[in-house]
């Protein structure tokens, strides 16, 4: 991961950088590190520091962060490099209280922050954490309910000593030996602390109430495409999903959709349906398209405008460069 700086280069007199500990970790919130690595890439060669950050145009750091989900954090991690840059001087504060002020950073990440990027003895609790900790301690109460449970389980192993390399090292143990199915309790460290191995239950914790139903929404996408393969595009309202985001026109997204008007009268054609999921439901977008004879301002070429939307406007222009 190219934002660590192992035990190794540590002890050798190397610190981590704040600014890309607090950008891997605002990326990791809901992503896996497989995608992360590029977009971290991305962003530390555009803007190396948290001044260049927050100086870039917001639609370019939005564009950056197509693909990547859950852009409220895009929106936030550009009012958090504002306020370090601009008024903090460009330092991070070195406290859990002080990271917990800024925008966008919630306990888990002022807590990661906090014990990766200046060894404060934090309680990191993400995903991977919280089961690694229900297995040791054979917690077969429900998550959400078990999570403070487990979070004083987490404390109580955290070390005064590289609490740094603690977190990251239970983290890992979770993404990699201590894995939802298989674990590989034959290399666990902790294989023979483990009351959930020793009693045989390891592999059904931690246990978790059923989740509701996703509602299932509907919605058209209108396409307009010009003469040039560059297509009508507008910006979401800062607001709300995908707020701030490059995006084509499209009705409301409901569950019982009414009919809505086109942005302007043409033939429109209707060359088939896009699905996308979302944190709280799923999502199936019809796609009309239509030629605009005279291109005008907002068409941007297809594949420019691809790669600077979220996934599921990425998938309404795959789908009409294939109908071209
Ligand atoms: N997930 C969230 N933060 C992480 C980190 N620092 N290392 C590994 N996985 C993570």
């Amino acid at each position: 991961m190219p934002w660590r700086v192992p035990p190794d280069r540590r002890a050798a007199g190397a610190a981590p950088d704040p600014y890309r500990i607090w950008l891997s970790e605002v990326m990791l919130q809901q992503t896996q590190v497989a995608t992360v690595v590029a977009y971290f890439e991305k962003f530390t060669t555009l803007w190396p520091d948290v001044h260049a950050l927050a100086s870039a145009p917001d639609e370019e750091i939005l564009a950056a962060w197509a693909g990547l989900g859950y852009y409220a954090r895009a929106r936030n991690l550009i009012k958090c490099a504002r306020v370090v840059s601009h008024d903090l001087g460009g330092t991070f504060p070195k406290t859990e209280a002080g990271l917990l002020e800024l925008p966008g950073i919630g306990p888990y990440t002022a807590a990661a922050i906090g014990a990766i990027a200046f060894d404060l003895p934090t309680t990191v609790l993400d995903g991977n954490v919280e089961r690694v900790m229900a297995r040791l301690h054979a917690e077969t109460d429900p998550l959400p309910g078990v999570k403070e449970t487990l979070r004083s389980h987490a404390s109580a192993l955290t070390p005064r000593e590289r609490p740094g390399d603690y977190a990251q090292a239970v983290m890992d143990l979770g993404a990699t030996i201590c894995t939802p199915r298989s674990p590989a309790c034959g290399i666990c460290p902790w294989r023979d602390a483990c009351s959930g191995r020793v009693e045989g239950i390891h592999e059904s914790l931690p246990r978790k109430t059923p989740k509701a139903k996703k509602p299932i929404r509907h919605g058209i996408a209108w396409v307009a495409v010009d003469a040039n393969r560059a297509i009508l595009t507008e910006r979401r309202p800062d607001r709300g999903l995908l707020g701030g985001m490059l995006a084509v026109p499209t009705t409301d997204w409901s569950e019982d959709p009414k009919a809505e008007q086109p942005p302007f009268a043409a033939e429109w054609k209707d060359i088939g349906e896009v699905r996308h999921t979302f944190t709280h439901f799923h999502l199936i977008l019809r796609v009309h398209v239509a030629s605009k004879a005279d291109s005008a301002s907002g068409y941007i070429p297809l594949a420019e405008a691809a790669r600077q939307m979220p996934t599921v406007f990425s998938k309404v222009c795959k789908l009409v460069a294939g109908y071209e």
